[in-house]
């Protein structure tokens, strides 16, 4: 029998308290789509055989989480620009037959930050915290929101400054650069932080002096208030906000990819904070 259901899934471990099937299953009512979306926990050592069954099945389309960015990335047949230049794939969709891989993070951060905050972006000195796989990942976005600078600051400098280099070829002479925590000062309008020290509850060792007036976002969320989020706000920042506008919008561009219809986000926001 033909299943005419379309079959999505995220694939992730750990991956129980992913919000992805909830966010999609409002998309996909939004827009009168017949499609179901799963989360399945992979064992690490198995990603490549997994999304293998899984797109053999009759799958259409996967997002990809922790750890699993990186197998991803070398599992596609074919890599969107934007993957490429994150090195990291959190989409895979089947396209003609061919596994695709994208990134729509970056794309995603982006939407968040100009479109639903409308903060101030382009002429801008944009301070980002961290330099792993998250921030990579965002780059190459934020570089083409015309900014006066970008400045990479990271706990350990040599990792920030191999971004820098790699990065280079895609920013304006002199505008994007890498400073060690303690040479920050408070010349930043907007602060992202791409590190994961607020899993652990820790705070990158920053001058608090660097939050104030400044537009501070974090790309980690939370029910409360994220460490990060609250040194911001008590250190005089403009206006904060955590990363649950980030990780709706990379869905809806995932599920443009796969179904090539645009869904509306503001609702799922909501009610995704809600639900918390
Ligand atoms: P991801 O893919 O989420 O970016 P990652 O590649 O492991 O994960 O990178 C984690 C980032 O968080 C790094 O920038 C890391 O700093 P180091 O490169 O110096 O390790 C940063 N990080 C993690 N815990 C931190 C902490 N307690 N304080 C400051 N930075 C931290």
């Amino acid at each position: 029998m033909t299943n005419l259901t379309a079959s999505y899934a995220v694939f992730g471990n750990p991956v129980e308290h992913s919000k992805s099937p909830d966010i999609h299953q409002q998309f996909a009512e939004q827009t009168q789509q017949a499609m179901c979306y799963e989360k399945k926990l992979v064992p690490v050592d198995a990603f490549d055989s997994a999304a293998q069954s899984f797109f053999d099945d009759g799958g259409l389309g996967l997002n990809i989480t922790v750890p699993f960015k990186l197998a991803a990335y070398h599992f596609a047949a074919q890599l969107t620009e934007r993957a490429k230049t994150a090195g990291a794939v959190n989409t895979l969709i089947k396209r003609d037959g061919i596994i695709i891989g994208d990134n729509t993070d970056g794309c995603g951060l982006l939407r968040d930050i100009r479109d639903n905050l409308q903060w101030p972006l382009a002429q801008q000195n944009i301070l980002i915290l961290g330099a792993g796989g998250a921030v990579r990942g965002i780059l190459a976005p934020l570089l083409a929101a015309n900014p006066q600078s970008i400045t990479i600051a990271n706990r350990s400098l040599k990792k920030a400054q191999t971004l820098v280099e790699q990065f280079q070829p895609l920013a304006d002479t002199g505008s994007l650069s890498c400073l060690d925590y303690t040479e920050l000062n408070d010349k930043y309008k907007l602060i992202i932080n791409g590190t994961s020290a607020s899993l652990a509850g820790q705070l990158p060792a920053v001058n608090s002096l660097i939050y104030h007036q400044a537009y501070c976002y974090d790309m980690m969320y939370s029910k409360s208030t994220t460490t990060f989020l609250h040194q911001a706000k008590t250190s005089g920042a403009q206006a904060t906000a955590d990363g649950l506008g980030m990780l709706v919008e990379q869905a809806a561009e995932s599920f443009y990819q796969w179904r090539e219809l645009r869904p509306t986000t503001k609702s799922v926001i909501a009610s995704i904070r809600d639900a918390m």
